[in-house]
């Protein structure tokens, strides 16, 4: 069978090695620990569940409005006032199947065939892909000689007549970064002076600890309101990723297009999921901040544990769930290698650089318990003493 070019070009994800190795190990009866997770181990809100089951009492259980129910965006409206002081009409909102089809949709309305668009690796390697099968070209800016923060100095070296637009991450996943409003600053004014589109993935805006502040980029820069498009949705903040719901909020004519688009591709969200969510942003509040503590106590706990191996080097994460972390001194320094040697030697799963452009390093996510956490970074560093 002929495949198209666009089936050709897309990379498997290099997770997938690894998760397909674990899976194998696990069923032969290895006591595998997996740290390779992008999702709260926690369960969804009591508020959000509740919502849901009464949705489906009163029989919420036909198509929606393609673009989401008015209730939801009510909800992700009001919220936005609250959190951060924007005004969002609902008509300037639209609620998709998740973040990832969301922005699957948003580049699908941004790019045109050639078109360059500025990621900040380390990177979410869908961003990478999504981009491609718009036909454009992700152009990585490094930021690993900068606390994975991105400096002007670097996208100068990257940027170009093509370049039309760029993604932006904070809470970066994976390298749990949090961009201050100097750098939102310098990044708006790029933009302007460009004329450039951003798309501003905030998923992991409630996961930010210590001293740290999430900001949103038109709190710094309010000017770029007309080409910034918003990107969150309720699976990190509210645990509930299995849900499938993703909200944008942008101008009215991208929110439109992506609208047009969506009606072809998967029409409405879930209507039970997208109750459940007006449950969560309206009642789980409480939750939220809990579940925001107890992250800040495992991220204190991993960081600790992995700084105190001798030839592994990581940054203290600021937010999101996850640790970055520089295998590139110890005797392994290719990445792929040390997570496949890691998990066939050690039975711990943790997922390679590679997958987010930035070979050298991994990736472990502390959505998961204090044991398991002391548990797997004792196997890590009897792993790189052994090597
Ligand atoms: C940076 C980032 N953006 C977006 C998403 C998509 O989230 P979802 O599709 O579950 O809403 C993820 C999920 O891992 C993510 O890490």
């Amino acid at each position: 069978m002929k495949l198209s070019q666009r089936a050709k070009n897309i990379a498997p994800s290099a997770t997938l090695t690894i998760a397909a190795k674990a899976k194998e190990l696990k069923a032969q009866g290895n006591p595998i620990l997996s740290f390779s997770a992008g999702e709260p181990d926690f369960t969804s809100p009591r508020a959000a569940c509740d919502a849901a089951i009464e949705a489906i009492k009163r029989g919420e259980t036909h198509y929606t409005a393609n673009s989401g129910i008015i209730e939801l965006k009510k909800a992700v409206s009001g919220y936005y006032k609250t959190r951060f002081g924007l005004d969002y009409p609902t008509s300037e909102i639209i609620v998709t199947s998740g973040a990832k089809p969301l922005l699957y949709e948003t580049l699908q309305v941004l790019v045109d065939p050639g078109d360059e668009v500025l990621l900040f690796a380390p990177a979410w390697v869908s961003y990478v892909e999504q981009i491609n099968l718009a036909g454009g070209l992700a152009v990585s800016v490094g930021t690993s000689g900068s606390a994975f923060v991105p400096t002007r100095d670097e996208i100068e070296k990257n940027i170009t007549s093509g370049t039309t637009g760029m993604i932006i991450n904070t809470p970066n996943n994976p390298t749990g970064a949090v961009y201050d409003e100097r750098t939102l600053r310098m990044l708006a004014n790029v933009a302007l002076e460009r004329g450039l589109w951003i798309i501003f993935d905030e998923i992991y805006e409630r996961l930010v600890y210590g001293e740290a502040k999430h900001t949103n980029i038109l709190n710094v820069a309010p000017e770029i309101r007309d080409r910034v498009i918003l990107a969150n949705g309720v699976s990190k903040a509210y645990c509930m990723t299995g849900w499938r719901i993703g909200y944008a909020l942008g101008p009215r004519e991208v929110i439109m297009k992506v609208d047009d688009i969506q009606s072809h591709l998967t029409s409405n969200a879930s209507s039970i999921a997208q109750w459940a969510s007006v449950g969560a942003i309206n009642g789980a509040e409480a939750d939220v901040e809990r579940r925001r503590g107890e992250f800040e106590k495992r991220r204190d706990l991993i960081y600790g544990l992995v700084s105190g191996i001798d030839s592994l080097h990581i940054q203290k994460p600021e937010g999101a769930f996850y640790v970055f972390i520089d295998v590139r001194d110890t005797p392994i320094s290719d990445d792929i290698e040390f997570c496949q040697r890691l998990l066939e030697e050690r039975h711990v799963a943790v997922v390679p650089g590679a997958a987010f452009l930035a070979p050298g390093f991994l990736r472990m996510s502390y959505a998961c318990s204090e044991a398991d956490i002391r548990e797997g970074v004792s196997r890590l560093r009897v792993f790189v003493d052994s090597l």
